[in-house]
């Protein structure tokens, strides 16, 4: 039995005594414990490929923080490792692939991974962290969204105007949409591997999603994302196993990301929480939004922010306290400290 499921019951909108936290990039570099195991794995990926690293650097900012959810250690870019794309970090550059899918030939040559086998290094890190976690709080598995995944595979790093990708959506859609149909694939696999290994929620990081046209979000991103939740398990060990699909940039489209099915939608901190509130909050749970260079300010100011988004959430269940992005790799850990002692504190924890 958990001894901590208040994250799981504000997901699902049963009651909560308090507002659960967990923060996005929760394990990272920002803190001193983690770049010390990094160092010794000697790369990030071998971090994420060591069962033992893994789980280490996913309960590290649970030893520090008394935080409501565990968040798998590893990388929405395993996925098109797994699909043979070569991923490489160069350093201070993120993420880059060796082979990029622009062309007819290279589309053409996509396929379907086996999860099992070339991702088993991921679902052995879950199950593994599940046996350490020892039920502390529920652990949260997660996946790109195939969109995303398509930016990085196209562009073949991070990008700042998506040219490769957006070229390709207008002039050929007809590619894009094959290899979305393989990423959807592939997600859905991967995501229920994590649930049958022990995930007891599961997040889609639609993190570009949000630089679409209106129309062709729901073209060539939210419709993928709706067969990923109709594709996952939603129930696993006799307890419902809830979804997030956050859209970094979706604010606008919330009635429609809402009718994916999925149970909560993930917000960045362009949205008013208590607008969503009375616009989906009838059909989901809400998870945000706080901008994470708020925490660069004085823990008074960072207090006043959390103050100010837990009264415009209006209090109830239904809401699962977060940063709107990633923890920036410069922030100071006792920052982080002061955000989840003020969300505990403001709603209600004693
Ligand atoms: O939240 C967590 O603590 C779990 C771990 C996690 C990481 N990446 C670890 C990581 C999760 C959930 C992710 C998701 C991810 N990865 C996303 C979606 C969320 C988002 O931020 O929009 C994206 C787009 C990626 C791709 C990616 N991975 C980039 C662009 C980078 C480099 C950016 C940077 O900060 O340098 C990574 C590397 C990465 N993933 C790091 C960590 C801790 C830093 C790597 C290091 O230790 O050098």
């Amino acid at each position: 039995m958990l001894k901590n499921d208040t994250f799981l019951r504000a997901l699902m909108r049963e009651p909560v005594e308090y507002t659960p936290v967990w923060m996005m990039r929760q394990a990272g570099r920002y803190l001193p414990e983690y770049c010390a195991t990094r160092k010794n794995a000697g790369s990030f990926l071998q971090l994420c490929k060591n069962t033992d690293l893994a789980t280490e650097v996913t309960l590290q900012p649970l030893e520090r923080f008394p935080l409501d959810a565990a968040i798998l250690f590893s990388d929405i870019l395993t996925v098109p490792d797994a699909m043979g794309l070569g991923l490489y970090f160069a350093e201070g550059e993120g993420p880059k692939f060796e082979r990029t899918v622009r062309t007819e030939a290279d589309v053409a040559k996509l396929f379907v991974p086996d999860v099992g086998t070339e991702l088993k290094y991921v679902t052995d890190a879950v199950s593994s962290i599940r046996k350490a976690l020892d039920n502390r709080v529920p652990l949260i598995g997660f996946s790109g969204s195939p969109y995303t995944l398509a930016c990085y595979m196209v562009q073949g790093g991070s990008s700042s105007d998506y040219r490769e990708i957006k070229t390709m959506m207008y002039a050929r859609p007809d590619l894009l949409h094959r290899i979305l149909e393989v990423n959807t694939l592939t997600v859905i696999d991967y995501l229920n591997a994590q649930i049958e290994a022990g995930a007891q929620a599961v997040q889609i990081f639609d993190s570009w999603g949000g630089s679409l046209p209106f129309g062709k979000y729901q073209e060539f991103s939210l419709q993928y994302m709706a067969r990923i939740v109709a594709g996952l398990k939603r129930e696993h060990d006799g307890r419902k196993v809830p979804v997030i699909v956050f859209t970094k940039g979706g604010g606008q489209w919330l009635e429609d990301i809402a009718a994916t099915g999925c149970d909560a939608i993930g917000l960045d901190w362009t949205t008013d929480l208590g607008e969503a509130r009375r616009c989906v909050g009838d059909k989901v749970a809400l998870q945000g939004n706080f901008d994470p260079i708020a925490l660069f300010a004085p823990p008074a100011a960072i207090e006043a922010e959390v103050e100010r988004i837990l009264q415009s959430y209006g209090g109830g269940t239904g809401h699962v306290f977060n940063l709107g992005h990633g923890i920036s790799q410069f922030t100071n850990p006792d920052h982080a400290a002061a955000l989840v002692a003020a969300v505990h504190r403001l709603s209600g924890k004693v």
